[in-house]
């Protein structure tokens, strides 16, 4: 069975109450109920939403440090990725607070009212807070993220680009395919199957516009088709909800330039 991540919004039956050793039980002046989705697939029960209190006197400031928290003091089968706990490494990647962000750069500070968090949208769950990337994976295959090229390489060394060339990858190549943006996409919602989604876009994006490259034709070749970037309808929601600050919208709209461009 599959269960996929209900919109933040939806009734999900409130579920256990978790006072805690550091909860409001205990006397604790600074406490934050932190609402998490819970769904664990061997139990066969419909998903829940179960409250943790944290005192936030005795908790690190962003949320992956309450959820590294409640997994370690309170209960240690709530599931969610982590690695690098410094947005690089993109696991942590989960709606907060009705925005799909990376929890280790989310203040919990920023939040008023509880905690509310989610797996990220319309993805499949594997448990709790944790999506199945199979698919979007598959779909960065599919771009052929390396470079490509036909020519020897220089006997000298690297291939080499010139700072004006450099430039051209800035915003493009900070991705950590964290798939905040993709998630957010009310197309790829719609669309997915077919439908590339922002984030393997961006990255279509940073081959093509490597001047190092040699496959530009052959990349925009497997990207004109209706779906696959044309289903991008210039929302913007990749670009509001981007935790690192980049902008996909703009990336898949340079991608369209360009397949013009070659057809003039
Ligand atoms: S700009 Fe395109 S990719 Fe971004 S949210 Fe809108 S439709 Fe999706
Ligand atoms: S563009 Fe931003 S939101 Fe999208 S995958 Fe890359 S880092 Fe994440
Ligand atoms: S833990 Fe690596 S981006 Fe959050």
């Amino acid at each position: 069975m599959v269960e996929f991540a209900l919109p933040p919004n939806s009734r999900i039956k409130p579920g256990k109450t978790w006072p805690g050793p550091q909860g409001a039980s205990k006397g604790a002046a600074n406490v934050k109920a932190f609402r998490i989705y819970r769904w664990d697939p061997e139990s066969g029960a419909n998903p829940t939403l179960d409250t943790f209190h944290i005192d936030l006197d005795d908790c690190g400031p962003m949320v992956l440090d309450a959820l590294i928290k409640i997994k370690n003091e309170i209960d240690p089968t709530l599931t969610f990725r982590r690695s690098c706990r410094e947005g690089i490494c993109g696991s942590c990647a989960m709606n907060i607070d009705s925005d799909n962000t990376l929890a280790c750069l989310k203040p919990i500070s920023e939040v008023k009212g509880s905690v509310d968090i989610y797996p990220l949208p319309h993805m499949p769950v594997v448990k709790d807070l944790v999506p199945d990337l199979t698919h979007v994976y598959a779909q960065y295959e599919m771009i052929q993220p390396w470079m490509k090229t036909d020519t020897p390489a220089p006997t000298s060394g690297e291939r080499l680009q010139s700072p004006e060339e450099r430039a051209k990858l800035d915003g493009l190549w900070e991705c950590v395919l964290c798939f905040c943006c993709s998630t957010a996409c009310p197309s790829y919602w719609w669309n997915a199957e077919r439908y590339l989604g922002p984030a393997i876009l961006l990255q279509a994006a940073r081959w093509v516009f490597d001047s190092r490259d040699e496959a530009t034709g052959e990349r925009l070749d497997m990207l004109d088709d209706p779906f696959r970037m044309y289903r991008c309808h210039t929302i913007m929601n990749c670009t509001a909800t981007c935790p690192k600050g980049l902008n996909p919208g703009k990336a898949i709209a340079d991608l369209k330039v360009a397949m013009f461009e070659r057809a003039v």
